[in-house]
């Protein structure tokens, strides 16, 4: 973990400050794309070194089935992938794999694609700029999602619009923080950690979004084994999981 990711972050939250408790009052949400350019500078820099000790070495072999897809030249979409790491990272250790990123917010595509560039991949990863709920695409072996399914306003949606596009003996991997489905599971340092970020930015954003929900970071396994089974996935189970994320895999 780089734990100076996670003060940038919740420094460049804390600028949104008083129109976040503006938007409380009002009900109104404050969306992702709002945030000063420090949060997803911030996010990325929390995030990516969980994911690079982890994704390709313990998360991908935890899969049925899909490290060997990957190899052979997967087709993978990686929704809500902001600034693209999780995306650069799959392309990195696959050279076979192709991987379509998107994302809502405009300026993390751009500087997703900056990243695919800088990392040499960008002929094998490409963006768009899509919600969760209209990415392109379809018969994908692999849909990921890395911290993003609980920030959404209609994760339901999203999840039917990814079991829609993805093959039928595809996987949906989805990357969630750390949570448990109680408030007494989550009293501990990640927990209030998460609670903090997920007033500032999981659950303003979700608000600002159409949908109804607002999971937020404290969603837990309960609430994704839902979402997963009403958007009629027909497996689903949780197959890893560090001190700052929960892995699942769902499978239509
Ligand atoms: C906590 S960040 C995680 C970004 C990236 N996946 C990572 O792990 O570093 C949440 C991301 O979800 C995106 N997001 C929020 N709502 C979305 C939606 N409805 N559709 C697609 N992306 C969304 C935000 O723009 C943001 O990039």
């Amino acid at each position: 973990m780089y734990l100076p990711g996670a003060f940038v972050l919740a420094l460049g939250a804390l600028r949104a400050e008083p129109r976040i408790t503006e938007a409380f009052r009002t009900g109104d949400g404050y969306g992702w794309d709002r945030h000063d350019a420090d949060v997803f500078d911030g996010c990325e820099l929390f995030f990516r070194p969980g994911y690079l000790a982890n994704l390709v070495p313990s998360w991908i072999p935890a899969l049925n089935d899909v490290q060997d897809k990957l190899a052979a030249g997967a087709r993978v979409a990686d929704v809500g992938t902001g600034l693209g790491a999780s995306a650069v990272l799959l392309a990195q250790a696959f050279p076979a794999a192709t991987i379509s990123g998107s994302d809502y917010h405009h300026g993390s595509i751009e500087l997703a694609r900056k990243r695919a560039a800088e990392a040499g991949v960008a002929n094998r990863v490409s963006f768009e700029v899509a919600s969760a709920q209209t990415f392109s695409g379809a018969g994908y072996d692999l849909v990921t999602t890395f911290d993003c399914l609980h920030d959404m306003g209609d994760p339901l949606s999203a999840a039917r619009h990814i079991r829609q596009a993805l093959a039928p003996d595809g996987t949906w991997l989805i990357v969630e923080p750390a949570a448990g489905d109680t408030v007494e599971a989550n009293l501990n340092p990640v927990g209030r950690i998460y609670y903090s970020a997920s007033a500032f930015l999981c659950v303003p954003n979700a608000l600002s979004q159409p949908g109804g929900y607002a999971l937020g970071a404290q969603a837990g396994e309960g609430p994704i084994r839902q979402i997963a089974a009403d958007a009629g996935f027909t497996q689903f189970r949780r197959v890893t999981e560090t001190p700052f994320n929960n892995v699942y895999e769902a499978r239509p």
